[in-house]
């Protein structure tokens, strides 16, 4: 991670950043940016939603303020401005997100995620929003022998999904130091569950994740639940992962945003990356002992040979987030695992699909 040191270091403006603020929320329809939109209103401001609904649903927008288009269609972000001249900060959460896909599909990866990310970066500027929270990843992480990584850790994106987000990192701190752009980088580690009234969650059909797929064994639309992949160099062989509350996630870009030049004030930098994760790391196979004593029953689990590009996995260390952010993950794992079983049970009659 690059983080230049500015010797002027802007003034925080603290103060002034915990007043109501408008924020536009690019991917607001989607999983974590429908949570993320509730908490900001929750904490009294108000998103500004951009989305394409390419894969999230109207539902999830609700009422909030809403822009159907895509996030490099540099007319619709001039109208957004336009309407909305007190647009405070972006959180550019827009994104296609499915790593196998990605490896299937390169060219709509790169040209959606890199591409119009930067032509939205670059309009932003212009329009004198420069302000911008991103949504990147663990998975672009290395492999390290204790798990544990910080945010100067190697990294070794192996997916195109992956690589698109650490050119969009790249390119924003590049633009941090050339244009008047500002950014913070927050790493996610593993998002499960719902919002806490479980008004959303994973809206896919076939979840691929871990909690995704225990719910679905937990509801009969599948007879087990398979552990791929056994033989990794963790304490039981299975993956290692940091599982992070979906709602404290979105707890997190509230406080990204409120304390935004306060951030990068004690960083001494323009741009600057962030983990976020609970900062514990627990196995597949610890992770269905809790599955099961949460849901109160035995989930049939059958063991596969790992899928290719399997990584083993890490946790974050969340000393920047505690220290820089002052922000930590206050909901386990079982609030997560209970939400995201109320969830299944609910998002048939939301979503209208299983
Ligand atoms: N879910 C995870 O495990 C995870 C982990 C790390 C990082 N992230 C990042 O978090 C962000 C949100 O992910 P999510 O899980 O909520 O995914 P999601 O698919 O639910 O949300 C993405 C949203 O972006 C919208 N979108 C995509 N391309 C667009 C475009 N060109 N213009 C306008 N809207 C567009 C989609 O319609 C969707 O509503 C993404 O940037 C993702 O890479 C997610």
């Amino acid at each position: 991670m690059v983080e230049r040191l500015k010797g002027n270091a802007r003034k925080s403006s603290l103060e002034a950043t915990r007043l109501p603020v408008k924020v536009l929320v690019t991917g607001g329809a989607g999983y974590i940016g429908s949570t993320t939109a509730k908490a900001l209103e929750q904490a009294g401001h108000t998103p500004v939603i951009l989305d394409s609904l390419v894969s999230g649903p109207r539902v999830f927008v609700k009422d909030r303020i809403f822009y159907e288009g895509d996030i490099a269609d540099r007319a619709l972000l001039r109208r957004i401005v336009e309407e909305h001249p007190d647009i405070y900060c972006t959180i550019h959460m827009a994104a296609r997100v499915v790593v196998p896909e990605s490896v299937e599909k390169p060219f709509e990866y790169y040209r959606d995620n890199v591409c119009k990310s930067l032509d939205l970066f670059d309009e932003l500027v212009r329009l004198g929003k420069p302000q911008v929270v991103f949504s990147s990843s663990a998975s672009l992480y290395a492999m390290v022998k204790d798990f544990e990584v910080d945010e100067g850790s190697p990294l070794d994106p192996t997916s195109p999904y992956a690589r698109t987000k650490r050119m969009m990192e790249m390119v924003l701190e590049d633009m941090a130091a050339a244009t008047a752009l500002r950014a913070i980088i927050l790493r996610y580690f593993n998002p499960i569950g719902s919002d806490l009234d479980i008004e959303s969650g994973v809206h896919v059909p076939e979840p691929s994740h871990i909690l995704g797929q225990l719910v679905m064994a937990a509801q009969g639309l599948k007879d087990s639940f398979t552990i791929t992949g056994a033989e990794h160099p963790t304490r039981d062989g299975t993956g290692i992962r940091d599982y992070i509350h979906v709602w404290d996630l979105a707890r997190a870009h509230v406080v990204a945003v409120e304390r935004f030049d306060e951030v990068l004030s004690s960083v001494g930098a323009l741009s600057t990356v962030i983990n976020l994760g609970t900062g514990d790391g627990i196995t597949v196979r610890e992770f269905v002992q809790v599955f099961q004593k949460v849901y109160g029953k035995r989930i049939p689990v059958r063991e596969a040979p790992p899928r290719p590009g399997d990584a083993v996995g890490a946790f974050a260390n969340v000393d920047k987030a505690r220290n820089v952010l002052g922000w930590r993950a206050s909901l386990t794992i079982e609030d997560a695992i209970a939400s995201a079983l109320a969830w299944g049970r609910k998002r048939k009659d939301v979503l209208g699909y299983e």
